[in-house]
């Protein structure tokens, strides 16, 4: 089988290209990559004009929520959304029930990606059992099943001397921790960011150094352990700077940033939305460009949704009562595109590169790029659409999103994974013989 897209601009960080090039695709793989290359008797052409053409998006940071909370989102829904949203790979937290803490739990998200077979899902084992935070998970045993990383999002690990064993462990493994940095001392109660608005709002506050005490303190485990650490969804100037420094004296410190906490302030929460209650949550627009100029700087190696769907009775009820999350999978790209990109505030090859060789690098896996030889996993932008934001319309079960109603310029126009189109402006192209949802 052979694939040619034509004509679009390629954009691939690792290979160092940015052109007017055709793609050929044969039997799932990049069989070659030039201008001008002969269609004689190829049957399957894509104009690709006026698009954006680049190797598979990877988001690292998902809530699958299966197993256990099929009803918030389930791995058909989750890779159908991922698809839609122009992710060819996706790694899956293990905050499900049971959690993935051992290679049982590890091995259903795994064989079940595989029968759903829409993108690749790399499942994240739990640092702790039950994410309790005391004792430590199956460790061995997941990265055996085939575990990428260890974390215990939504939770941090409170206790230190928990964190450091962790770390010690998965420095014998190769693995990096993907530590959720809240010190829940500080947090506790809170709704959100701590500071003129939650004041304003009369509403409980989360002071930034929640979330800078916990980085400090899990990079200093990590330049104890020598370990890999990545931190997750990052949202203050102090996590910035202690990662900032954390790297320069040569630490195995990396960190992602959501597009909410690129794109939004607190400021927003005055309508008290619900969809707007995130952990961390939404901060000050001090925050959010240090968070934008540190993208700039190569401070932060990736962007990743924090995709965390939730059921509408969660999320339909008291500011103080809604479950915290965004379900980001299919606003991701156009948000980055429309908020950042148009606007010149980030290049698009570095909005790629945040979103394929980052994410890679992050994993210590092989980067993505389109060489012969290599999956033809490859995601196209189209950079002029523009369309409204519909959670309606989304693949996802999580319809929670601040982003509802926004008209956005920038969306993803075609996902091929392994040489297969799985996805075209935002729809499904092939269909699924798994049956309902
Ligand atoms: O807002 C959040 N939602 N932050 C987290 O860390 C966890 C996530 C969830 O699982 O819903
Ligand atoms: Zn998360």
């Amino acid at each position: 089988m052979k694939l040619l897209i034509r004509g679009g601009r390629v954009i691939d960080p690792e290979n160092n290209i940015d052109g007017i090039l055709d793609v050929l695709i044969e039997n799932n793989k990049i069989k070659a990559i030039g201008r001008d290359i002969p269609v004689n008797g190829l049957r399957d052409i894509i104009n690709a004009e006026g698009k954006i053409v680049s190797p598979g998006f990877i988001d690292i940071h998902v809530h699958l929520r299966d197993p256990g909370y099929e009803y918030k989102e389930d791995i058909i829904t989750g890779s159908k959304s991922a698809a839609a949203g122009g992710f060819t790979t996706i790694c899956c937290m293990p905050n499900t029930d049971p959690v993935i803490h051992d290679g049982v739990v590890a091995k259903y998200v795994l064989n079940r990606s595989r029968e759903v077979g829409l993108v690749d899902i790399l499942p994240i084992g739990s640092i702790t059992r039950n994410l309790e935070g005391e004792e430590l998970s199956e460790m061995a045993e997941l990265a055996e099943a085939g575990c990428v990383a260890f974390s215990d999002d939504g939770n941090p690990v409170m206790r230190s001397d928990v964190m450091r064993h962790a770390l010690d462990y998965v420095r014998m493994l190769n693995l990096p921790i993907f530590s959720h940095c809240e010190d829940l001392n500080l947090s506790r109660n809170g709704l959100v960011h701590e500071g003129y608005y939650s004041t304003l709002y009369g509403l409980q506050g989360i002071p930034a150094q929640a979330e800078d005490v916990m980085v400090a303190r899990d990079v200093g485990l990590a330049t104890l352990t020598g370990a890999r650490l990545h931190v997750c969804h990052i949202s203050t100037i102090g996590s910035l700077q202690i990662i900032k420094e954390a790297k320069t004296a040569g630490a195995h410190v990396t960190c992602e940033v959501t597009p909410h906490h690129l794109t939004l302030t607190g400021e927003i929460v005055g309508d008290y939305d619900p969809d707007t209650k995130v952990n961390p949550p939404l901060r000050t627009e001090a925050h959010v460009k240090a968070l934008v100029d540190a993208l700039n700087k190569g401070i932060i190696d990736c962007i990743a949704t924090d995709h965390a769907p939730h059921n509408i009775e969660c999320k339909d009820c008291e500011y103080s009562e809604a479950s915290t999350g965004i379900s980001g999978l299919e606003t991701a790209v156009p948000v980055i595109m429309d908020k950042l990109v148009n606007v010149g505030l980030l290049s698009i090859t570095d909005m790629i590169r945040l979103f394929t060789v980052g994410p890679c690098r992050v994993l210590g896996i092989d980067p993505v790029r389109l060489s012969p030889g290599y999956t033809a996993d490859i995601t196209i932008i189209d950079p002029n659409e523009v369309r409204r934001v519909n959670p309606a319309t989304f693949y996802s079960k999580g319809k929670n999103t601040p982003f509802k109603g926004m008209e956005l310029r920038g969306w993803p126009w075609m996902t091929i994974k392994g040489g297969r189109i799985i996805a075209r402006e935002g729809h499904l192209v092939q269909s699924m013989s798994l049956g309902s949802q």
